[in-house]
Parts: structure tokens; sequence; C-alpha cells
């Protein structure tokens, strides 16, 4: 069993306008982890669907929170096109693949921008953090927005979370804005649980493995942060096939090469936490 994370320091309390915040759990899981990187598109929704379903695989009892309010993805990923039901007091999730789901996107139309202020984003974190009627789940994977903004401090300041892991890909770009994201969480107190190094390296028909976007980078970047590197998930495109026909591989080809790796990171969080 993990420890209770450390509440902020007195600096860091400073810091955020001497306001101390009271962290909630999100009521009818136990754990809940972000899949995290302040950078876009490195493949932060591709990881935290795959995980949820690994998770399954591996036992446990699974939610998947879309956190992204202005570029949902779990209704695509996941084929989900129904409205959740609602008692007028709470929401209910979709389940799918025996999974709990919630995102914007299953409340709102698909091809709608969402035109939101800062309050507005942090409104519906807390509506889909209070207001669904999550059930006795062993963790709820959140699927994050690119960037440090709302939703990553309303989750941190708000919310008992009791771990991130970090996508990053190998370029020096994307390595950027991830070194902002772990400052971020390390600041806010939000135990960073590993950084994953994902479209990590091409495997080519003629059986040879080529860095496409460079080497090493993403565990260097983890040792200089003393974070621990859970691992590489090469660059396939079953991977882009799947998650776009709405089934992610892990549910699609449980035995792929990929799904294996997903199910490897399961069950390293299954046994930090159950
Ligand atoms: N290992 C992989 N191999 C091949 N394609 C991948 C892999 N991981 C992700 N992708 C593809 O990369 C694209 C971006 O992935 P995804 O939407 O998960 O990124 P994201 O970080 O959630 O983006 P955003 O910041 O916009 O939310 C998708 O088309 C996805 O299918
Ligand atoms: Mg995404």
């Amino acid at each position: 069993m993990p420890k209770e994370k450390p509440e902020l320091s007195d600096a860091m309390k400073k810091k955020l306008g001497g306001k101390t915040f009271i962290k909630n759990p999100i009521q009818g899981t136990k754990y809940t982890i972000a899949i995290s990187s302040a950078k876009g598109g490195v493949g932060k929704s591709t990881f935290a669907t795959n995980l949820a379903l690994a998770l399954k695989k591996a036992g446990c009892k699974v939610g998947l929170l879309d956190a992204d309010i202005y570029g949902p993805s779990i209704p695509k990923m996941f084929d989900i096109n129904e409205k959740p039901k609602s008692d007028g007091q709470t929401l209910s999730p979709i389940i799918k693949y025996d999974i709990q789901c919630m995102s914007i996107g299953f409340l709102a139309d698909q091809q709608t921008p969402m035109i939101w202020r800062g309050p507005m984003v942090t409104s519906a974190i807390k509506t889909f953090t209070q207001k669904v009627s999550w059930k006795d789940l062993d963790f709820i994977v959140v699927d994050m927005p690119p960037g440090t903004g709302d939703t990553q401090l309303t989750f941190s300041q708000e919310i008992k979370m009791d771990g991130a892991i970090i996508v990053s890909t190998p370029q020096e770009v994307a390595l950027l804005d991830v070194k902002r994201g772990i400052k971020m969480f390390d600041k806010l107190g939000v135990k960073i649980l590993g950084l994953v190094d994902n479209m990590s390296y091409f495997i080519g028909d003629d059986g040879k493995k080529y860095n496409i976007f460079g080497e090493g980078g993403v565990k260097k970047t983890a040792e200089d942060f003393n974070k621990e590197f859970l691992g590489e998930i090469p660059i396939n495109p079953e991977v882009g096939k799947f998650g776009d026909q709405g089934k992610p591989i892990v549910e699609a080809n449980p035995d792929h090469e990929i799904s294996r790796i997903y199910l490897k990171f399961a069950n390293k969080i299954k046994s930090t936490y159950l």
C-alpha cells in the first residue's frame, strides 16, 4: 500500500496564495491515477485507454475519466455514442469493455468546439469527480489534456490524486514540456509514478530498430528529475488503427507485443497499490 502523499510544504502553500486545499477522494474509487504530459499529441489518451483495459485484464475494477474538456478522445477511442443517464443528482458512467467511462464528449456534440472559460472547465471537472456515480472501483485512470492549466491545477489541488504517469515522446521539444509537467506535479505535491517513452522506436520490415525521434531522452529526463523510468512503447501502426476503430489494441488483440507491454505496466501499478 503506498503511503499517503505528503501535504504541501508551507513554502508551497504560500506560493499558492496562502490557501490550503482539502483534497477529496473521488467517491466510489480507491485510487486515482492521472496520465499526463504537458505536451500535446504524445499518446496520453492512447496510453490511458490501453492502461485502463490492461488493468481490467489484470483483474482490477476500473474507471476511465476523460479530463480533456476541450478535446475529448474517449468517445472515439471507445466508440461510445450514447448519453449518460442522470437521476437529477448524479450522472451514471457509461460502461464499455467493462470499464466505467465519463467524458464531456458524451454530453456535447462531438463537432461543437468547447468555448469555455477556465472556471467552467473547473466546474466540469468537479462534476465528473463529485457527481458521477462511480462504483466499487480499484482505479480511476484520468486522461489529462495537454498543458499545465486549469484541469491539472483543479485535480492537483482539490482531488486526492494517488499518482501521475508522465507520457512523452523522445524529441527535445516534447521533453521541454515534460520537464514543466514534472515540476508542476512536484510543486503541487502529486506523486509521479514514473515516465513512459511512447513512440520510442520503430521496427522496420528489415527487423531493424529505428529511433526515429532520438534515443534515451525520456530515460535521461527521468534520471535528471529522480523519477522512475517505466519503459518504452514502440511506434506501431496497429495502435492508431485500433484506437481509431474504437477498440484499443489491448482489447482488440491482447496477445500483441504492445498489449503485453501495457499488461506489464498494469501489473506493476496493481502491485504498487493493491
Ligand atoms: N505507440 C504508438 N504507435 C503508433 N501510434 C501511436 C502510438 N501512441 C499513440 N499513437 C497515435 O498518436 C496519435 C496521438 O495520440 P493521442 O491522441 O493518444 O495523444 P494525446 O497525447 O492524448 O494527444 P492530445 O494532447 O491531443 O490529447 C494518435 O493518432 C494515436 O493513435
Ligand atoms: Mg488526449
